[in-house]
């Protein structure tokens, strides 16, 4: 039967989402699969309903796509998907949520603080700096606490960048989370299942040239420079796989994820986050670690749709 592919969607991340679509799409064209491309709207349930597709993949990245919400729906018609189910989408999108999941998984996760717009104007920027800097030292990282690609992620080095940081967090939600920086390499681990259980995938280490991974240096090839497989020692690499995995276990994931992680310099995994949508795009990380495996993407996109339509 046919694969539908949702991309595009109303999140801030909807241009990113409609080139990770039209890449899979392709992908799975070229080993002569019949794919639709999908955006999301209001059309979108009765043509579910009356095409009954084999297989949905949703390329939506940020909040209806990774939040469950529209994984809740396609349970709710009966339609196969590729991916984790809404309840883990939920919670692993949620980042200070999923830092506590990982955290009681054994993961390690540099520490944290979570901060709702309300308190943050109640207290006033420069009470949270002295509690937060008291707490966590400088540099921190202020992220949306449910966001993706970056957007409204800051670098916070001294005191007075912490307002702005703020406010650029609190553009994409309510809530922000303040995390300890962790100065190393940053890593990306898919974990992909074609039936045979879960397996991480090389690790894909990435080298903003301009120093920072934010939105541009994602999306603007030529940007960043990727190494693959990372330039780590094989026990190194064996962690950060091992904690991809585990973290793939932990918050009960399906089919495919991509786990973001920093290795410091004494040797330490760090999770940041997983993905259950991951980008790719023709500078996402996914595809870059599946061409080091030496597989095909259409191919091996097809076999996690096959495995996850039975
Ligand atoms: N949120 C983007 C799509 C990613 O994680 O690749
Ligand atoms: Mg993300």
């Amino acid at each position: 039967g046919r694969i539908v592919v949702l991309a595009g969607g109303l999140s801030h991340e909807r241009d990113v989402s409609l080139r990770s679509g039209r890449r899979v799409a392709e992908a799975l064209r070229s080993v002569g699969l019949e794919v639709e491309e999908r955006d999301v709207d209001s059309s979108l349930l009765p043509a579910l309903l009356a095409d009954k597709p084999a297989c949905v993949v949703p390329m939506l990245h940020g909040e209806t796509g990774e939040d469950g919400a529209i994984r809740e729906v396609l349970d709710l018609v009966g339609i196969p998907y590729v991916g984790a189910p809404p309840a883990a989408c939920r919670v692993a999108f949620d980042k200070p949520v999923a830092k506590i999941v990982a955290g009681r998984a054994g993961i390690s996760t540099p520490e944290s603080v979570c901060l709702p717009a309300e308190s943050f104007r109640e207290l006033g920027a420069t009470a949270v700096m002295d509690l937060i800097v008291e707490r966590l030292g400088l540099p921190l990282m202020v992220k949306p606490a449910r966001s993706g690609s970056a957007l409204g992620c800051s670098v916070v080095r001294s005191a007075d960048q912490l307002p702005a940081a703020m406010v650029s967090a609190y553009a994409y939600g309510t809530v922000a989370l303040l995390e300890r920086f962790v100065e190393g390499t940053e890593v990306a681990v898919p974990v992909i299942d074609t039936g045979d259980g879960p397996e991480a995938l090389p690790v894909v280490e990435i080298r903003p040239d301009g120093g920072v991974y934010d939105y541009s240096a994602r999306y603007t090839a030529g940007s960043t420079t990727f190494v693959t497989p990372a330039s780590l020692s094989d026990e190194l690499t064996a962690e950060c796989q091992r904690v991809a995995l585990a973290a793939h276990a932990a918050f009960g994931l399906r089919d495919l994820s991509r786990s973001d992680l920093i290795v410091d310099s004494e040797g330490t995994v760090w999770f940041l986050e997983v993905n259950v949508a991951p980008g790719f795009t023709e500078t996402s990380t996914v595809p870059l670690s599946v061409q080091a495996q030496g597989a095909d993407l259409g191919e091996l996109v097809a076999s996690v749709v096959a495995a996850a339509s039975r």
